[in-house]
């Protein structure tokens, strides 16, 4: 018989945990500080999560987006495995080998846009590209991006990322030329109004406000953007906000540059979330799951916009091909296992069990998502809007054997698109276990 998960047989944190923390409170810089929780990862697989005492969590988190085909694939193991055998690196910057033109080949049938290739290691390092390539194809310096967004942590990505004040305190100044308007966060949006009342002003706003009044728009590069806002908490823009920022960009010569670092490689139930809207970008970036659990990411440009010649942007590591081989079995693995039409149901079932839960607790203030790419907003009034402290909320799903992270003022729900309907089943029961729980505080019985 298969054995039941969450199976927590010592409370966390346990004796090896504890061990663990302070040695690494003693070693490591504090840059990650505040953790979650005091989870301390041994391993796993598929969607479970081991840690160093033996307990067994239902993943929730995916290792932040990365592990959509879920721990340690044997063929994403095996793919590596024999490549490492045989070719463990070569240098793309100045060498040409095989595997990123086969794994190009291979993206070239899931992209919507005829495209060149650029291969780095990190997400960050993809949208650092994306912003060198518009450069230097538009020949324009400015930038516009979303508040509320997550695109990095160097001083390019910096200056568009704004989820929070941490991760820019004392980094001033960023790179230069980056305009910031506000993302379409509907739940809560920034100018106080309500769609579909609202028009869509988000979108009128940057051509009357920023484009007429400050920006030149003859000097602007390009926006860049998450097609659904990931740190900020999944949060979905309304159907016509990408339809019309692309007209906006057409009307003024400008790129998107589509950050689908998190929500894409089949998260949303199509390979990039902005396929939900038709909308086709000039540049998408993709990272974090689209190495299989390496580290891997790229940025993919439309042929006519990807010119930049010989010597002007290169990184040692980028393309690796061990790292090619693992990105290319989780492709194969994603498709033949049908896993972008499992995410859409699987998520449309949890998005509805969220919805009855709302239906029955005044806490839940909103659901949101698409796929596996779900976010709830706890709220203490569903008024007022006042949030319920979500690193408690996930703190009690931690000691229960469920990881979520936050995401914005809400909890996340993005867990390898393996997961089963039974596991997904076992941990939205101890969701709404947890969510009576703290509904009872704040609003007494139902
Ligand atoms: C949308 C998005 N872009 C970029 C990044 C940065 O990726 P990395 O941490 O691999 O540099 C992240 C990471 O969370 C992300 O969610």
């Amino acid at each position: 018989m298969a054995k039941k998960v969450p199976n927590i047989v010592t409370p966390p944190p346990g004796p090896e945990a504890l061990k663990w923390i302070q040695r690494d409170n003693e070693k490591m810089a504090p840059y990650n500080r505040p953790f979650y929780y005091p989870l301390v990862v041994a391993g796993g697989e598929g969607a479970v999560v081991r840690d160093v005492d033996g307990n067994e969590y239902i993943d929730w988190n995916s290792g932040l987006g990365v592990l959509n085909v879920g721990q340690c694939h044997p063929r994403i193991i095996n793919a590596m495995m024999n490549k490492a055998k045989d070719f463990m690196h070569y240098s793309y910057t100045d060498f040409r080998f095989r595997e990123p033109v086969e794994m190009a080949d291979r993206l070239d049938q899931l992209l919507p846009m005829k495209c060149k290739y650029f291969f780095a290691n990190s997400g960050t390092e993809a949208n650092e590209a994306a912003l060198k390539i518009a450069r230097h194809s538009t020949r324009k310096q400015l930038f516009i991006g979303f508040i509320g967004s997550f695109h990095g942590r160097t001083f390019g990505t910096m200056a568009f990322s704004s989820t929070s004040l941490a991760q820019r305190r004392r980094f001033h100044p960023l790179m230069p030329g980056v305009t910031l308007v506000p993302y379409p966060y509907c739940y809560r949006c920034p100018y106080k109004l309500e769609y579909p009342g609202c028009d869509l002003w988000c979108v009128d706003f940057i051509e009357e406000w920023v484009l007429q009044k400050f920006v030149p728009p003859d000097e602007v590069a390009g926006f860049l953007f998450e097609s659904i806002a990931g740190e900020g908490g999944y949060i979905v823009p309304p159907p016509e906000f990408l339809p019309r920022l692309k007209r906006l960009a057409d009307k003024y010569g400008m790129l998107l540059i589509d950050d689908e670092i998190q929500v894409g490689c089949g998260r949303t139930g199509k390979f990039l979330a902005i396929e939900h809207w038709g909308v086709v970008p000039d540049i998408v970036t993709l990272g974090k799951a689209v190495g299989g659990g390496v580290p891997l990411s790229i940025a993919a440009a439309r042929k006519d916009v990807m010119d930049l010649p010989p010597g002007a942007h290169c990184t040692t590591t980028g393309g690796n091909p061990v790292a090619c081989a693992a990105g290319m079995a989780f492709l194969d693995i994603l498709l033949e296992e049908n896993l972008m039409r499992k995410a859409t149901e699987l998520g449309d079932y949890t998005l509805d069990r969220l919805k009855d839960m709302q239906a029955k607790y005044q806490v839940i203030g909103d659901v949101r998502g698409k796929g596996l790419a779900i976010c709830i907003e706890l709220v203490k009034d569903r008024k007022t809007k006042e949030p319920v402290d979500s690193k408690d909320f996930i703190g009690r799903l931690f000691r229960k054997g469920v990881l979520a992270v936050s995401g914005g003022v809400g909890v996340r729900i993005f867990p390898p698109l393996i997961i089963s309907r039974e596991m997904m089943d076992s941990s939205l029961d101890i969701l709404e276990a947890t969510v009576e729980e703290v509904n009872r505080e704040y609003h007494g019985e139902n």
